[in-house]
């Protein structure tokens, strides 16, 4: 796993703005599906988050998706959480965040869309059958993800067990605080309680894709890839993935060592060739799976 040569990978990705890192984010989802080449026996599974940060890459995969150069016909998703006691159609849960900026608008088939249901009257049996939904379709091919401003990772609040499965979470009040602007500020009305796939669930992916972008994120970023794994910091444990992308912009990294930057600046032109050639569905693709 990882690299053609076995090695654990990880990358930093720094790109000028958040335009720009949500861009080079979508480009590389839409090659990876490509090049996986799906098909009715052969579906890609796509794990993926919410949040105000991986909203430019939905974008820019609807319009890949418009001009024919992307489907996702043969892609089933997994979405990271969702809040506990929010209807499905509230306009503040996970589900309609996610059919209003992205499902609605490409091919995707409904059923191929899984989201926890954080109304279910067992939440324990939901999380299990999630669990084994992933697992019988053959695992996740790419998850995608953001953090919090703390480090967590879906809803693993810090503290949450780094081999934890998809379970119930309390939430913790910087994730109460930070998602209240959803809320139209009022922190009494952010749910208190979640569901979310657990760090394990995410460690399990083949690759693992994380966005990162603003300042007030720099912290999460230092701690994600310079100290030490941390339950205190939940993305730290994706030091230890086989294949790992932390796609930041230039704000994100305001925390990183200068020689940490340096380094990972120096491999752009590397790293770019991950989504340079761009692939598009109008026709068909012969390169194979690149590392
Ligand atoms: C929530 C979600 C995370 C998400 C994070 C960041 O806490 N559970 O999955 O990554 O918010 O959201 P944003 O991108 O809006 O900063």
């Amino acid at each position: 796993m990882g690299d053609a040569s076995g090695k654990l990978t990880m990358k930093l990705i720094i790109l000028e703005d958040e335009t720009k890192a949500t861009e080079w984010a979508a480009k590389y989802i839409r090659n990876k599906i490509i090049q996986f080449n799906p098909g009715p026996e052969r579906y890609f599974t796509l794990g993926l988050p919410t949040g105000s940060t991986p909203l430019g890459s939905y974008k820019k995969l609807i319009e890949y998706y418009r001009n024919g150069d992307l489907s996702f016909k043969y892609v089933k998703t997994f979405n990271m959480d969702e809040y506990v006691g929010l209807p499905r159609d509230h306009p503040e849960s996970f589900h309609s965040f996610m059919w209003n900026n992205f499902f609605n608008y490409v091919d995707i088939l409904p059923e191929n869309t899984h989201i926890l249901d954080g109304t279910a009257p067992d939440l324990d049996a939901e999380c299990k059958a999630f669990e084994e939904k992933i697992k019988s379709t053959g695992g996740i091919e790419l998850f995608v993800g953001g953090i919090g401003p703390d480090g967590h990772i879906a809803f693993n609040e810090p503290g949450s067990s780094l081999v934890s499965r998809t379970r119930v979470k309390t939430l913790a009040m910087d994730t109460i605080l930070a998602n209240a602007r959803f809320f139209n500020g009022d922190t009494s009305k952010v749910p208190t309680m979640a569901l979310t796939v657990g760090v394990g669930t995410i460690m399990d992916a083949r690759e693992v894709l994380i966005l990162i972008t603003g300042a007030h994120k720099s912290l999460a970023l230092h701690k994600a890839i310079e100290d030490g794994v941390n339950h205190m910091s939940t993305v730290s444990a994706l030091q230890q993935h086989h294949k790992t992308l932390f796609v930041c912009d230039e704000d994100a990294t305001s925390e990183l060592r200068a020689k940490t930057v340096r380094y990972f600046k120096g491999l752009s032109e590397v790293h770019n060739k991950l989504v340079e050639p761009l692939y598009s569905m109008k026709q068909p693709c012969t390169i194979k799976q690149f590392e």
